[in-house]
């Protein structure tokens, strides 16, 4: 069956609707097709994306996306993650939110929990942290879009290392050349198996509703099963 959204445009007038998952699992394109539908449907909508999103945030994110990490403290790249967030959310989200906008936003804390998780970072601490970094301030539902870390590595033209002794190689793995992997994808394939373990496990711990839905298959059949969460959650 073929779910529209025009039904949901009003249910998801003024709210946070957050798009997570692996690298790979295909948020940033569901992002865009929920995006044009509720414009279509008359929605006044704001999009953004974390890390970065405002001119401080974009700087944050150099500093840890174009760089290797391998020498960054765990503490110090998820307060980072967490700083340029509080500026996304004093700049951008506070004040759509206040003006009953809708929205929609790449990534936001389960990234924090999965990914800083996956280095070792407690992942309910995370959630401690967002608190008092960001005044409280959560998703009214949070799209996980689980997909095999492989398939996503695939899905996005690169390759992550196999294995953590391999992490200070000056080799850059790529599936499709001149693509250069960023300092996250460039961790291994462990590390990013444990990233999708853990953003299958952060509803169990989330403040606000957490739907986890499978990545795999086309664009369209991944977009109804999204609507189709959204339907089931939103009141
Ligand atoms: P980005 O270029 O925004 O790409 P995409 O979201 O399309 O994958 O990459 C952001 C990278 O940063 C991504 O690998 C996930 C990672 N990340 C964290 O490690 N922690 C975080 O809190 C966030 C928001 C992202």
């Amino acid at each position: 069956m073929i779910v529209g959204v025009a039904h949901l445009a009003k249910r998801l007038h003024g709210r946070f609707v957050v798009f997570d998952g692996p690298d790979g699992a295909g948020k940033s394109s569901q992002h865009r097709r929920l995006e044009a539908s509720l414009r279509d449907a008359g929605i006044d909508l704001v999009s953004c994306h974390d890390p970065g999103g405002t001119a401080i945030g974009e700087r944050i994110r150099a500093v840890l996306l174009d760089h290797d990490l391998s020498a960054m403290d765990v503490n110090c790249e998820t307060m980072l993650f967490m700083a340029s967030r509080a500026q996304l959310v004093a700049e951008v989200i506070r004040p759509a939110l206040a003006a009953k906008k809708t929205v929609l936003c790449d990534r936001f804390i389960t990234s924090t929990c999965a990914y800083q998780g996956a280095a070792g970072y407690d992942p309910k601490r995370v959630i401690e942290l967002a608190r008092y970094a960001l005044g409280d301030l959560w998703p009214d539902i949070t799209i996980v879009l689980d997909v095999d870390t492989e398939l996503g590595f695939s899905r996005i033209g690169r390759k992550p290392r196999q294995a953590e002794k391999n992490r200070r190689s000056k080799v850059t793995p790529t599936l499709i050349p001149g693509i250069e992997p960023d300092a996250m994808e460039a961790r291994s394939l462990d590390f990013h198996r444990r990233v999708r373990k853990l953003f299958q496990e952060v509803g169990s711990y989330y403040p606000t509703p957490v739907v986890l839905v499978d990545a795999a298959g086309d664009e369209e059949t991944v977009f109804q099963r999204i609507v189709t969460e959204l339907d089931r959650v939103l009141d």
